[in-house]
């Protein structure tokens, strides 16, 4: 049984016991010790259930919920079931500095899922490096994070993969040469998958005919829109995340700018095309999977996922089930929750069949694993090309 999102945002900090009743009492058994004495094995989750990029935080807190209740449903893990404690970190990086130390520190978490961006789970992985509480991120790209420390893991691709592959796709899918940016500086998200985008376009013979910036809560982008219109570009790379590329895009087609707008994988929420769908067409964006896949393991998870929150489950909330997933899978081959037992079973993760991919940890504790590209037509997100790992197109271009 889980609390009901909106009921629980209320509070800064939540918890969600799967199986487990939601009573007074419950609070009081996330208390316990999450180590081999307690009764239940109390896994960490910081992410942004409020503040700018809520719905990342939301949905990959719905995933990581699924996950647990059908593991706790089947039996739990070493026989006893899992308690994810849940710290909302409201978009901000101290804030997610403060998350990982209560969970830590008071909730004695065994292990860490989160964050989503890549600048919070920079933040938060020195505290689970020093406490060697191994951390998973679900999905953050920059490839810093897991430089971090050898407890530091993550199951998504990384942004010199996402940008490279975009790069590629402009110049030899979309046969476009003059590049634009517009990158978002307060995030390592973006400045990474910038780098990496506008250095493969110009060594394979593109050119980048105009570099501008934000930052991230700026509102009002007619500037460097008006300076990129200038340099006359024929695509423009806009790495950032949904809540400006949504008025960015918006505000580009405004200025009469038609040519096509890529991104990355903080494109992808419910809310980028939200009431001016018709703008958003000719614009592409790198992404770890996509509902329309017709593999089975994505099909049946996109349909309890729905039949769960009746919504459609993006790739925030397919990243969340896989992490919760693969945690508990290490844990069992593990056969313990001690930390270094615990790290060296997630590092030895080898083709566990998730929803994005089947997913082995390399030996950076990075996954290697195939990537999708989305073309966005009326508002919705159509699968347009599989591209793995190495960069060879896996499927052809819809
Ligand atoms: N990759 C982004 C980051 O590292 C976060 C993200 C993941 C956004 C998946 C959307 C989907 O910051």
């Amino acid at each position: 049984m889980t609390f009901p999102l909106d009921s629980i945002l209320r509070f800064r900090t939540l918890a969600v016991c799967s199986i487990v009743a939601c009573s007074a009492a419950f609070f009081v058994s996330c208390k316990t010790s999450g180590g081999p004495a307690g009764s239940e094995i109390i896994v960490g989750e910081y992410a942004s259930l409020t503040g700018g990029t809520a719905t990342f935080g939301q949905s990959v807190h719905n995933g990581d919920v699924l996950a647990v209740d059908e593991i706790n449903a089947s039996g739990g893990v070493l026989g006893k079931k899992i308690n994810l404690v849940t710290e909302d970190d409201q978009s901000k990086t101290e804030e997610a500095v403060a998350s990982v130390q209560k969970l830590v520190n008071s909730d004695k978490a065994i292990a860490l899922l989160g964050e989503v961006a890549s600048s919070r789970s920079m933040a938060g992985a020195p505290i689970a490096q020093q406490a060697h509480v191994p951390m998973i991120t679900p999905a953050s790209t920059n490839e810093d994070v897991t430089k971090k420390g050898d407890y530091i893991f993550r199951i998504c691709f990384i942004d010199p993969f996402q940008g490279k592959t975009m790069a590629h796709f402009a110049l030899g899918s979309l046969g476009k040469k003059r590049a634009a940016v517009l990158t978002d500086v307060k995030q390592d998200y973006s400045v990474g998958l910038d780098e990496a985008f506008k250095h493969t376009f110009s060594t394979a013979g593109g050119t980048i005919v105009s570099e501008q910036s934000y930052s991230t809560g700026d509102k009002d982008f007619h500037a460097p829109l008006t300076s990129i219109r200038a340099a006359n570009p024929d695509v423009i790379f806009v790495p950032g995340y949904y809540t400006e590329v949504s008025l960015i895009v918006r505000q580009a087609r405004e200025l009469g700018i038609e040519c096509p707008i890529l991104g990355g994988d903080g494109w992808d929420s419910p809310e980028l095309t939200k009431g001016e769908e018709q703008q958003f067409n000719n614009t592409f964006f790198s992404n770890h999977y996509a509902t329309e896949d017709p593999d089975s393991t994505v099909q049946n998870f996109v349909k309890k996922y729905q039949d769960k929150y009746h919504a459609v489950p993006d790739a925030m909330a397919a990243l969340g089930y896989d992490a919760a997933r693969i945690l508990a899978d290490a844990i069992k081959r593990a056969g313990s929750t001690d930390s270094s037992a615990l790290r060296k079973a997630i590092a030895e993760t080898k083709d566990f069949p998730g929803v994005t991919g089947h997913i082995t940890i390399d030996e950076n504790r990075n996954a290697s694993k195939p990537l999708t590209i989305i073309k966005i037509v009326d508002g919705k997100f159509h699968f347009a090309q599989r591209i793995g790992p190495n960069g060879e197109a896996l499927t052809p271009l819809k």
